[in-house]
């Protein structure tokens, strides 16, 4: 397993990280979150006041900050400059301004860059918007997850206390058509890349599908 790299991309709600965590931890393989590299930088953006309006500003500040990911699937980290950035990446104010500093090139660059050293050798379960298409496009294994709009709204709004699930709906269909639609690396399914809709299946039936596609895959060499 040591140089397997699996590639789960999709929209946000989809189960991404439960079902990377649950493979990880199943096949003794290492677990990397690049959207919470996203939003570390973007936490950090906030914090220094740039402006994220303005793309030039984004990308002439974002080879500044430290950013530190660690891939233990039972406890997966985030630092910046030191900091332990995890509990305040999933703010509303992160959320809701990731998107923008996503889209710009340099900071795509400068993480797609991180992110291959990280992923190094392989044995990794990578989670993302563009892993298969950008990040590692010869990964042995690539998973497109999808659901329904409203199933991915309603897992989303059962995480965050106070969220309906029309709010969390209308938030992640803007957001969605934001990672779908800007120039930079969109969100889209990767040549390759094996759709799995997970509407109607628990998380452990999900984890149960992707180990089976492996063992497929790895079987046919
Ligand atoms: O998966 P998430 O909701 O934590 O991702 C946060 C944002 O980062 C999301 O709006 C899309 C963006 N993202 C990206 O553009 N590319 C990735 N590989 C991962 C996330």
């Amino acid at each position: 397993m040591s140089g397997l790299v699996i590639a789960m991309d999709g929209p946000s709600g989809s189960g991404k990280s439960s079902v990377s965590r649950g493979v990880a931890r199943a096949l003794g393989l290492r677990y990397l979150d690049t959207g919470a590299m996203y939003r570390a930088m973007t936490w950090w953006m906030l914090r220094e006041g740039v402006d994220l309006t303005d793309p030039a500003a984004v990308a002439a500040r974002c080879g500044e900050p430290e950013l530190v990911a660690g891939t233990d699937p039972d406890g997966p980290t985030i630092h910046v400059d030191g900091i332990d950035v995890a509990g305040p990446i999933r703010e509303a104010d992160v959320t809701g301004a990731v998107s923008a500093v996503a889209a710009v090139p340099e900071v795509r660059a400068r993480l797609v860059a991180r992110q291959r050293e990280i992923i190094g050798a392989g044995g990794i379960v990578v989670e993302g918007r563009d892993i298969g298409s950008v990040v590692c496009p010869d990964a042995p294994v690539k998973i497109y997850l999808t659901a329904s709009a409203e199933a991915r709204a309603r897992r989303r709004s059962a995480e965050l206390t106070g969220s309906s699930v029309d709010d969390q709906q209308a938030a992640m269909a803007r957001r969605d058509a934001l990672d779908s639609t800007r120039k930079a690396d969109p969100l889209l399914m990767a040549d390759g890349a094996i759709e799995l809709d997970t509407t109607a299946l628990s998380l452990e039936e999900v984890i149960g599908e992707v180990l089976s596609l492996v063992a497929k895959r790895r079987s046919s060499g």
